[in-house]
């Protein structure tokens, strides 16, 4: 970089550098981590976010919050990012990785007002975070992958930060028998996969009436009243052809003369249909599970062979489907057999709410399970099935890697504890560069404190103190108020959450670090005109909006 350059933008298209441009990344940045870090920890607030149609969504998971407001600044887009690494890879510990990425790049912008380049700091902060994922996982405890109490005290934790707290140990136990029982021994250890786990939600009832379906849970009903409503011992044909007379792509016109000629027409899709429907009913099937229509004609034909049958379904719910039963998704009729055919116990369509459910159970793979999510209104479902997919997420890494560490910001402070010492070993500004690593991993038990009214600095400084006494577990209490031992009180989080933030916490501030200049287009037409450097700027490598 540097030197002199000979660059031909396109007019409107307007360029920020140096400096300025690094100064204006990290406040858009740091907006990102500050509008998210009050709700950090069981005691941290709720946001309510309204999109552009109106519709409302509360939640607390940084992730969800994240993605609902729409950002525009490259370097905010990139504080997003962290969130989704976050929430896909682990899928808990979203607002924690975005709070310490926030730090980490105010600490820098702190180092820089020092003259301090921003070269150095990203090596220094490229040294301390190995060294803190190193300690992270020396202080790490082993557990048992399939001990139920542990389990049931990760997943505690993760649901307590959501609105669904008052039933964490509910949501806990679901989490766990559920994940338990998709996992599967690979090598020495498990393997769970959390997408054989389908989560479908249905406003109304009570929290409390979520409940563990063995088996595909399917939010459609039965197409025709003549059908049976209930089926045992399934034989499933899956398609995922239409049951309908295709459609010509081009329009052609007929002149029909006689009324006859038209009843000749009418038979004869009438016929085409009954062969299909014949077709289906002898390959031994009596359910039919579709993922595109099915015409009126060959509901009523299907009704009066017995047939069940569902259409519609979402491809995604067809490939649990074909998984769960051991069917195989058919795209033509005239091959199906009777060894392609899904295996279900019990194939019923219930009632729940107002709406009719079509429950597929007992199915030949008994890993599939499905998760129905009830709540008193539709919102709460929302982040009630939010705070599941954080269980089941946090149970499932504490299964495939059984290491935990203590939560409420324990070990944030230890590992920064550590990573100060190593600094006495460092000298000059890499030292400071490091320093400010393990200053900036504070921000964890801080904003804990903050977020249930304690005094920050108070806490922070006890803290500091115990784990200079080797009290490793020390944090914060946010339901009391005050520091504690978080180990006695029963606060584990899974050591891989805590690997993942610190790798996508660092990872974002070095590039946003990195950047000294901004090129932004200009704004298209119907997009108004670009309001600054900062809210123009668009992200290397995408093309012009
Ligand atoms: N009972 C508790 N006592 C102390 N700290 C707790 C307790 N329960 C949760 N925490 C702490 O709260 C923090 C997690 O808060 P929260 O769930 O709001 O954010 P997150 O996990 O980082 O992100 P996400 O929005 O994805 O859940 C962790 O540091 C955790 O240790
Ligand atoms: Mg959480």
């Amino acid at each position: 970089m540097g030197g002199q350059r000979t660059v031909i933008l396109k007019e409107g298209t307007s360029s920020t550098q140096g400096r300025e441009a690094l100064h204006a990344d990290i406040m858009a940045a740091l907006a990102i981590a500050e509008s998210i870090r009050s709700s950090l920890g069981p005691k941290g607030m709720d946001k309510m976010l309204v999109d552009g149609f109106g519709d409302v969504t509360i939640s607390n998971d940084g992730a969800t919050i994240l993605d609902e407001i729409e950002v525009q600044h490259p370097a905010a887009k990139m504080m997003v990012e962290v969130a989704k690494t976050q929430d896909d890879e682990v899928g808990d510990g979203t607002t924690s990785a975005v709070v310490i990425a926030g730090e980490l790049l105010s600490k820098a912008q702190a180092l820089m007002d020092k003259d301090v380049h921003p070269t150095v700091i990203v090596d220094g902060y490229q040294i301390a975070s190995e060294r803190a994922l190193e300690f992270l996982r020396k202080i790490a405890v082993k557990v048992k992958a399939n001990d139920k109490t542990i389990l049931r005290k990760v997943a505690k934790v993760a649901v307590a930060s959501k609105l669904l707290a008052e039933h964490k140990d509910f949501i806990a136990d679901l989490a766990v028998k559920a994940v338990l029982e998709v996992a599967e021994k690979s090598g020495s250890g498990y393997k769970a996969d959390i997408d054989d786990i389908k989560v479908e939600k249905k406003p109304g009832g009570s929290s409390t009436d979520t409940a563990l379906i063995q088996g595909v849970l399917l939010d459609k009903e039965v197409i025709h009243p003549g059908m049976p409503r209930r089926v045992q011992h399934a034989k499933i044909a899956l398609l995922n052809c239409p049951v309908e007379v295709e459609k010509t792509e081009f329009d052609a016109k007929l002149n029909v003369e006689s009324p006859d000629q038209m009843k000749g027409f009418l038979d004869e899709e009438e016929k085409i249909l009954r062969e299909m429907v014949d077709k289906i009913a002898s390959s031994g099937a009596n359910v039919v599970i579709c993922e595109k229509g099915i015409d009126d004609v060959a509901q009523h034909f299907m009704a009066k062979k017995n047939l069940l049958a569902v259409r519609r379904v979402k491809q995604s719910d067809m490939e649990k489907l074909a998984k769960a039963t051991g069917g195989t998704i058919h795209t033509q009729l005239d091959d199906l057999k009777a060894s392609d055919l899904g295996r279900a116990g019990l194939v019923e369509e219930r009632k729940v709410s107002d709406d009719k459910m079509t429950f597929v159970e007992d199915c030949k793979n008994p890993k599939a399970l499905s998760i129905l999510v009830r709540g008193g209104t539709e919102r709460v479902v929302d982040e009630a099935e939010r705070a599941i997919h954080d269980a089941l997420c946090v149970v499932r890494d504490v299964v495939v890697q059984p290491e935990v560490v203590a939560g409420g910001g324990a070990a944030e402070a230890e590992v920064s504890r550590m990573v100060r010492g190593y600094a006495q070993k460092l000298k000059g500004k890499e030292q400071l560069a490091v320093l400010a690593y393990a200053e900036a991993l504070e921000v964890i038990p801080l904003t804990l404190a903050e977020n249930a009214g304690m005094d920050p600095i108070d806490s922070l400084m006890e803290i500091r103190s115990k784990h200079q006494a080797k009290q490793t577990r020390v944090g914060i209490d946010p339901y009391k108020g005050k520091v504690s031992d978080l180990a006695k009180l029963d606060v584990y989080e899974p050591l891989a959450v805590k690997v993942q933030a610190l790798k996508s916490a660092g990872e974002a501030a070095a590039m946003i670090l990195r950047i000294d200049d901004i090129i932004a287009a200009s704004k298209s037409k119907e997009g108004g005109a670009p309001k600054g450097p900062g809210d123009s700027a668009k992200e290397e490598g995408e093309g012009e909006s």
